[in-house]
């Protein structure tokens, strides 16, 4: 029953995490396989309790793993994944390299866990904003047909990795020596630090952004329904963790608020507030360093009939990432 994992990008945001929650989990552990790029030989990383030496590619290969957790960005998943995958390896990807592919299956665990099978060898992990909308629109989904969503995201700097994290400090660093020179190589367009940017990834043609299309497309896969009309605008802002979104749902059929209250409460994953006293929402400070995608500010839509609004907030390193790769992991055991 004990794996060999491998956790490639082992010694970033999202693969450090990873580690700690195969711990926090007790996930089957035999041997562990942190692998980074280059710039990481001869470092170490500490899991339960013990040092273990950062391999390369190359190294790891040689080791066999049962499993594969990858985040490592998607250049190294289009090589390595495959490579580890011929081996009989079960590979956990996330990127965005596998999720539209056909053969791929995009997997939020709650949602469409069911669709896993033992034969599956590489499993696509979606997008941290997407996964948390899912989370809270897929009970409503399956009772009142979902038809649009318009919505509008407030991202942390950790979705961009040690690097987003690094600007931010940088900047406000800057900020309080009284320096107003913009801090170089930043991997945002403007400032971010007192400021919001609404361009997450490159623009395409049409206008939208490659997070925006991400969130088109990836719902459309995992909810199974590619009717399902989104409109997203996608932001990020100088926020240290957790991700928040604004979403404005339409729906098919009529619903009551206290069926709705009721199908969400009961939805494993989720955290529902605001049910009694409408001042109780959930902000990303508070939602950082947990698991549950919280739902709160769940109000009818006044101006359009079968219509919700909600405020959704979660960890994205957590369930927008690390955690729900996890999660994935252990459903595959159980296959
Ligand atoms: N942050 C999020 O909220 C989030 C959510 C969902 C998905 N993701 C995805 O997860 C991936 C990593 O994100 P992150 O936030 O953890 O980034 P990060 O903090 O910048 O970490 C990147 C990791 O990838 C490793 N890496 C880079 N190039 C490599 C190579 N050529 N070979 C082996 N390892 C290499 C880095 O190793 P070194 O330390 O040696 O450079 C580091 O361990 C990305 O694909 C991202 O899109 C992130």
């Amino acid at each position: 029953m004990k794996k060999k994992v491998l956790v490639a990008g082992a010694t970033g945001l999202v693969g450090g995490l990873m580690t700690k929650i195969l711990e926090e989990r007790d996930f089957p552990v035999d041997q562990l396989i942190p692998v980074a790029s280059d710039r990481s030989a001869g470092k170490t990383i500490v899991f339960r309790n013990k040092s273990v030496p950062v391999l390369g590619f190359q190294e790891a290969l040689g080791l066999r793993p049962d499993m594969a957790l990858f985040s490592a960005g998607i250049e190294v998943s289009r090589v390595w994944a495959p490579l580890l995958a011929e081996t009989g390896c079960r590979v956990i990807d996330n990127s965005s390299c596998w999720r539209m592919d056909p053969q791929i299956k995009l997997i939020v665990p709650e949602i469409n866990g069911y669709l896993l099978s033992s034969k599956d060898r590489i499993i696509a992990n979606p997008n941290c904003s997407t996964i948390q909308m899912v989370m809270a629109l897929a009970p409503l989904h399956r009772h009142y047909g979902l038809r649009r969503i318009v919505v509008s995201t407030y991202q942390s700097v950790t979705g961009s990795g040690h690097k987003g994290l690094e600007q931010l400090i940088a900047e406000r660093n800057a900020r309080m020596l009284d320096n107003n020179t913009l801090v170089p190589n930043s991997v945002y367009p403007r400032p971010i630090d007192m400021n919001v940017i609404p361009q997450i990834g490159a623009f395409m043609d049409n206008g939208y952004t490659e997070e925006e299309l991400k969130m088109v497309q990836e719902t459309q896969k995992i909810l199974e329904d590619p009717g399902i009309r989104v409109s997203a605008t996608t932001v990020r802002v100088p926020v240290h963790g957790g991700h928040s979104l604004s979403v404005n749902a339409s729906f098919e059929n009529p619903f009551t608020m206290e069926e709705v209250y009721s199908l969400l409460t009961a939805y494993p994953g989720l955290s529902v507030k605001g049910h009694d006293v409408q001042t109780d929402f959930v902000t990303p400070m508070e939602a950082e360093g947990r698991d549950p995608v919280y739902v709160s500010r769940i109000r009818r839509d006044l101006s359009l009939e079968n219509t919700l609004d909600m405020w959704i907030v979660a960890d994205n390193l957590r369930k927008g990432a690390a955690l729900n790769a996890v999660q994935i992991a252990e459903k595959l055991l159980s296959l």
